[in-house]
């Protein structure tokens, strides 16, 4: 049972956006997927109330620290897939959800803000692999990226693609915490 991981302290990386594009993927090629929607927003649950949402994936919410474990296992035993869509916080449950992961994937926009974030995700994951011993496949994913011009605003917020691409972002995170990681692109 797969069970893959969005984690971010950082809010609107676009954590819900990208589960939601593999969740319906899955769902969409016939695999049943379980998606835990930890986020007391319940954004998943929102969209799940709509017609758009496939038979074959269900939602279950209303999740907490001191469940997440037990609502992980429960998904894992009756979907092959399931999918953990967390709040930003680098909070005790996103450690849990971590715990429980076949893959954590970390979103995040190619800002220099956003890539200080997303290592303190890579921190969350560097202790659990400590805490169990094991290694927890990871990866950054970049959202929202863009050829476009640098952004006329404050250093801190200019796209790290304008400055020489994503490989800047990716350096800056790994740098930022002596670890490594993989990217992908949505
Ligand atoms: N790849 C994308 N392309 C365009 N827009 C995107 C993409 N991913 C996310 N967004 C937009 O960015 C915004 C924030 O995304 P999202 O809610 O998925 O972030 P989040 O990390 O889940 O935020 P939070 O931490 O608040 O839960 C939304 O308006 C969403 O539509
Ligand atoms: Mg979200």
């Amino acid at each position: 049972m797969p069970a893959i991981v969005f984690i971010s302290p950082k809010g609107g990386v676009g954590k819900t956006t990208a589960s939601l594009v593999l969740g319906t993927q899955f769902a969409k090629h016939g695999a049943a997927v379980t998606m835990i929607d930890a986020n007391p927003n319940r954004p998943l649950r929102k969209w799940g109330t709509g017609a758009h949402c496939p038979e074959n994936l269900s939602i279950v919410s209303n999740v907490h620290e001191e469940s997440i474990l037990d609502v992980i296992d429960a998904a894992a035993s009756t979907t092959p897939f399931v999918i953990v869509d967390l709040e930003g916080t680098a909070a005790k449950i996103a450690l849990l959800a971590v715990s429980q992961a076949s893959l954590v994937i970390i979103p995040m926009q190619p800002s220099n803000l956003d890539a200080d974030q997303a290592s303190r995700a890579l921190v969350v994951i560097a202790q659990q692999q400590r805490m169990s011993r094991r290694k927890v496949p990871h990866a950054v994913l970049f959202t929202r990226t863009s050829t476009g011009d640098p952004h006329p605003d404050h250093d801190a917020h200019r796209p790290v693609a304008a400055r020489g691409g994503c490989a800047d972002a990716r350096n800056r995170v790994s740098r930022a915490r002596g670890v490594s990681c993989d990217v992908r692109f949505q």
